[in-house]
């Protein structure tokens, strides 16, 4: 990609809509072969834009999804110790002994997707997605600060990894915890903003081919409002593109109260947003 129009062009057609802001971080991300951690409310497009820049590459796809009491034999690799033992019988029935050295060798060695993403073999580097990192236990950082800094995995039996050209990492975060200064010194940054009704009605657009407008538009514009209101859970992408999709499925063509009250349960997620955002429908209706 040559500058971050090409970026945004390339993504737009496999329809994920940037603005000028993500187009630029993503563009200086793979020119100069850093780590991108997104930030940004649950729902504005984080995880859809490292499938998209993948898409848009035309390259493999790596995801690792992080949880509580996820560990590097999960995330980085893993010796494959039934292999190990299947190995150590078979030398036993041939009254041999093997030594360390013979177990711990690659053959043994169970990639998982951080040193898959390192030891890709393919013509262009994958995408690989750390998801939702802050749901990692901290300690779990650490262990990536040697890939995010150098696209390298040491296991000390065997030595250093290092890719031949560096993955294009995504992380993603919705702040549930702060993370650590160390993993973001060695990431470039971007906040996600909701986008502005326009481009928001351009992704509904997009996402539910069936839809018509103007509902699209009214419904892309009251979205906007709701999200101005003080609710638990904002509403996102996610729930425009359900929203849109449960009101044409209705056949609804126009933002009426009635379809509205109807069809809360894709926008409003408690019982307190629920209030909230029926609340408004009454005060905007004459
Ligand atoms: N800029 C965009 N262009 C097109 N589609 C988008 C865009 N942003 C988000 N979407 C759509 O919105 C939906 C939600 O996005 P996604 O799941 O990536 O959000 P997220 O930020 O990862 O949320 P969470 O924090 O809950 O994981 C997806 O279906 C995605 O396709
Ligand atoms: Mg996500």
């Amino acid at each position: 990609m040559n500058d971050a129009t090409d970026v945004r062009t390339r993504l737009d057609a496999v329809d994920y809509l940037v603005d000028d802001g993500l187009a630029m971080a993503m563009f200086l991300a793979l020119r100069l072969g850093k780590p991108l951690l997104l930030e940004g409310e649950p729902g504005v497009g984080k995880t859809a834009a490292a499938k998209a820049l993948a898409l848009a590459l035309d390259t493999p796809f790596i995801r690792l999804q992080c949880y509580e009491g996820l560990t590097a034999g999960e995330a980085l690799y893993e010796w494959n110790y039934q292999r190990q033992l299947l190995a150590i019988r078979l030398a036993e029935a041939r009254h041999e002994r093997l030594s360390d050295a013979d177990l711990f060798t690659a053959e043994f060695l169970q990639e998982r997707p951080i040193l898959k993403a390192v030891r890709h073999a393919g013509p262009t580097p994958p995408v690989l997605l750390i998801d939702e990192i802050d749901r990692a236990d901290d300690e779990f950082e650490a262990l990536l600060f040697e890939f995010l800094g150098e696209a390298a995995i040491t296991v000390p039996e065997l030595g250093t990894f290092t890719a031949l050209r560096p993955p294009v990492v995504v992380l993603t975060s919705n702040r549930s915890r702060d993370l650590h200064d160390a993993l973001r010194r060695r990431c470039l940054y971007h906040w996600i903003e909701f986008p502005a009704p326009a481009r928001a009605a351009e992704i509904v657009r997009r996402s539910v081919p069936g839809a018509r407008e103007p509902l699209i538009r009214s419904a892309a514009e009251f979205i906007g409002r709701v999200r101005g209101l003080e609710l638990d859970k904002a509403p996102g992408l996610a729930e425009t593109i359900d929203w849109v999709s449960a009101l044409s499925a209705l056949g609804v063509t126009d933002l009426t109260d009635a379809a509205v009250i109807g069809t809360l349960g894709t926008i409003a997620k408690t019982p307190d947003d629920r209030t909230a955002v029926a609340l408004a429908v009454h005060q905007e209706t004459p």
